[in-house]
């Protein structure tokens, strides 16, 4: 979704915030702005596409100063265009205004402006936070944002810039992300650290309702009323080089051959040396942990496709009810949320606006929320009661890959350690599983070594109109997420079903056009999924299936078999997606698709 970058200091603020842009193009966008102030006068630059063609606008219309604002737009109100890209400007010329988020009263706010003389150019609902401010702007840049904020409703992170204050950057949050990152004679605004790694490691977030003003030289952080707050100032774990390629064609590429290493740091992080399994800053208590009668999960997008697996592992770990919900679901549909439950809600980016919408709804109910998250310092772990981080370190590419896999070893953790807990499982039991999750990353390598024979399947099925994805029990949301990720970013339609259900619909679609991806590793359910293969074969169907090494059944009648290490089927999830997500890849690029930035998709849903 959209980005912001702000600077202010010494140095030409152009190649800085373009760097910046650069860095965000991971969000998904589809026009992109900058505006500097210069002897006294704003001057943007705007276009439609990518950053390259910015800079190559650059080159043509020059812009010089120390102190400016950038942004990288993804169309809600308006189209792609540069009339409707950021920055924006009010009448005059000397207010300049960057927004992330949506004004939902943008349509009352404009008549109001229009009718007091203002002439409205775009169709954003962004605009009118400029000219808002600029009526509201009495020689204070602070107060009139202040007192535009007043009248906004919905969300927003702005970054503001004045002609008449050429010192100072202003900017406000409220539910749409936002840092402060901190320079030596220069300070910097981004939505988004990825924004400002080349530059600074030191950031403040701002919490919903804060404003920070910034000059070269000094940093204030401030509520809506102008009171100043005091704020930690963190440091950013991770380095520059982890959000760049590292000699992968794509960053997808990248964080699927990544998992292995993220899941060998969760289970660093999650096993003591006694073989015992603990979180760091975990904080609900054990007498609360014990009490607990239900578990819902609220996600969206992958994380969803995670929390369904982690239903399976808690409903079979501590036999306790687990329901998962979408966080759009979820906030609408007045859940019944019960005394003793355990919200967990699960997000990469812990921006996704409906999760964090849904976990303020099950907050209502006095509940207490444990997040599975990512990004550290982000507005699902402020809000939660206790957070578990899954290590998984930045990841850049739209369609998410080591960040599932990274939720779902966090979810086996958790299980296990409530189970423990809870005296739901054995001591051997536990001590076997942990034991097999320590030879996952192992096995993970082992698929991603055989790259090239999936690859090869990929070219035969590129040209399939549909692909429709069969998995059963605990791999009933692996289908559900492999045939996400391959409409994701090759747009072939693609459905995930429960094997069981196949002959109350999906059967109807099969004939020598589809492909049918079966999940049928050695599990207790494998029989049921050789019917469903039977049945899809009588149909002519063109069956791709991932099976356990050594299955000599499957190849008395299929010809494309992906194999996978042996895996007891409970944690078979943690092996069967890595060849979905290479097919995916592979498919996508084969196709000519700019895999790391589907179209309309953005990797961080920050609006509802
Ligand atoms: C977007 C992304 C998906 C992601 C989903 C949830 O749709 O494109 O990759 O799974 O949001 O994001 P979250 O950050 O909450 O995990």
């Amino acid at each position: 979704m959209c980005g912001i970058i702000g600077y202010i200091g010494s140095k030409d603020a152009v190649p800085i915030l373009a760097q910046g842009l650069k860095n965000l193009e991971y969000r998904g966008y589809d026009s992109a702005g900058i505006v500097t102030i210069y002897k006294g006068k704003l001057a943007t630059a705007k276009c439609k596409g990518r950053i390259a063609d910015l800079k190559s606008l650059l080159k043509k219309k020059v812009l010089r100063g120390n102190v400016g604002l950038g942004h990288t737009r993804w169309a809600t109100h308006g189209v792609p265009s540069v009339v409707n890209a950021h920055p924006h400007l009010d009448c005059s010329g000397k207010i300049s205004v960057v927004h992330n988020g949506i004004i939902e009263n943008f349509q009352d706010l404009k008549e109001n402006l229009k009718k007091q003389g203002c002439k409205i150019k775009s169709q954003t609902d962004t605009e009118v936070a400029a000219h808002l401010i600029s009526k509201l702007y009495k020689g204070n840049l602070e107060a009139a944002v202040r007192g535009a904020v007043k009248k906004i409703k919905g969300s927003f992170a702005l970054g503001v810039i004045s002609s008449d204050e050429p010192g100072k950057i202003v900017a406000a949050r409220r539910d749409s992300p936002l840092v402060v990152g901190l320079g030596s004679g220069e300070n910097f605004i981004a939505s988004d650290v990825a924004a400002i790694l080349n530059y600074t490691k030191q950031v403040i977030y701002l919490e919903d309702n804060q404003m920070a003003v910034i000059t070269k030289d000094s940093v204030n952080m401030l509520d809506m009323r102008g009171n100043k707050v005091n704020k930690d100032i963190n440091t950013i774990s991770y380095r520059q080089e982890d959000v760049q390629k590292r000699g992968f064609s794509h960053f997808m590429a990248k964080e699927i051959h990544e998992q292995p290493q993220v899941l060998s740091r969760i289970i660093s992080c999650c096993v003591s040396r006694q073989n015992t399994i603990r979180f760091k800053d975990f904080n609900l208590d054990s007498s609360f942990l014990k009490k607990v009668e239900n578990i819902i999960i609220i996600a969206c997008g992958t994380a969803y496709h995670a929390g369904l697996v982690g239903k399976y592992i808690m409903e079979s770990f501590l036999r306790i009810p687990t329901s998962v919900d979408y966080g759009s679901e979820f906030r609408y549909r007045k859940p019944v949320i019960r005394k003793n439950s355990l919200v967990i809600a699960i997000s990469q980016s812990g921006e996704t606006a409906d999760t964090l919408a849904g976990v303020r709804e099950a907050k209502k109910s006095k509940v207490r929320v444990l997040s599975i998250c990512n990004v550290l310092g982000s507005s699902l772990t402020r809000e939660s009661d206790s957070v578990i981080y899954t290590h998984a370190g930045p990841e850049i590419s739209v369609a998410s890959t080591k960040a599932y896999t990274a939720q779902i070893m966090t979810l086996y953790f958790l299980g296990l350690y409530l189970a423990n807990l809870r005296n739901s499982l054995s001591k051997s039991y536990i001590n076997g599983a942990i034991a097999s999750l320590k030879k996952v990353p192992t096995k993970q390598r082992e698929i991603l070594q055989n790259s090239s024979a999936i690859k090869a399947i990929a070219k035969k099925h590129l040209h399939f109109g549909a692909f429709l994805y069969l998995g059963r029990n605990i791999n009933f949301p692996t289908a559900l997420e492999g045939a996400l990720k391959l409409k994701e970013i090759s747009y072939i339609p693609a459905e995930g079903y429960a094997a069981g259900e196949m002959k109350h619909g999906p059967i109807a679609l099969i004939d020598e056009y589809r492909a049918v991806v079966c999940i049928a590793n050695n599990s207790f359910v494998f029989d049921k999924m050789v019917s469903n293969i039977q049945e899809t074969l009588a149909r002519k169907g063109k069956i791709i299936a991932i099976a356990t090494q050594g299955n000599k059944q499957l190849r008395e009648y299929l010809k494309e078999i992906i194999f996978i290490p042996p895996i007891e089927e409970e944690f078979s999830p943690l092996l069967t997606i890595i060849p979905l997500q290479l097919l995916a890849y592979y498919i996508a690029v084969l196709k000519g698709y700019d895999v790391d930035k589907p179209r309309n998709l953005a990797k961080s849903v920050t609006v509802e």
